[in-house]
């Protein structure tokens, strides 16, 4: 959910005129706050573009430099339901099935007010002691991340 974040950016109103960071805005300006850029932050995720699950376990990130659920009063209400829907479904899966990708399946990422997929992403499903391949992913979803 950081390199795929699946809200890329918010749209804010400014309340009062203020000067953060030497921008000017003044009151009623709309501003955009982009997630998807400050998850990719150098200054703070060491080789920002990959895929690292366990950069976590030393990453000191807040809900400021990781804002995929935003950050201070509208943070996302559903911040602790959506964790834990993630992860039983992440652990679940592959107690029972294996999910693969259709061969040199393409992918473009599309942006509305989620990140999504321009085509579906179609998966077979196979008993859970099948075998996982490799396929080639083509398309812009692989702009999104490094291997
Ligand atoms: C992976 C899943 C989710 C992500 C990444 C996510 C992300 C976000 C983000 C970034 C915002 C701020 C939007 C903005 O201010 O423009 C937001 C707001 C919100 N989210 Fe989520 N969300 C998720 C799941 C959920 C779930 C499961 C619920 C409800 C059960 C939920 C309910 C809400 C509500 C009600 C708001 C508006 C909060 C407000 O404006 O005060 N979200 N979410």
């Amino acid at each position: 959910m950081r390199l795929f974040t699946p809200v890329p950016y918010q749209v804010r109103r400014v309340a009062r005129a203020a000067q953060p960071v030497g921008a000017d805005l003044k009151e009623d300006d709309r501003i955009l706050i982009g997630s998807w850029a400050t998850n990719r932050l150098a200054s703070v995720y060491a080789d920002a573009e990959r895929f690292k699950p366990d950069r976590w376990i030393e990453t000191d990130s807040n809900n400021y430099d990781y804002p995929t659920f935003s950050a201070g009063p509208r943070r996302c209400v559903g911040y602790g339901l959506a964790m834990i829907m993630v992860k039983i479904t992440l652990a679940s899966i592959p107690l029972k099935r294996r999910p693969n990708l259709v061969p040199n399946i393409r992918i473009d990422t599309k942006v509305a007010v989620t990140l999504c997929s321009r085509q579906p992403i179609r998966v077979v499903m196979s008993n859970r002691n099948a075998k996982i391949v490799r396929t080639d992913v083509h398309g812009t979803v692989s702009d999104l991340y490094a291997l």
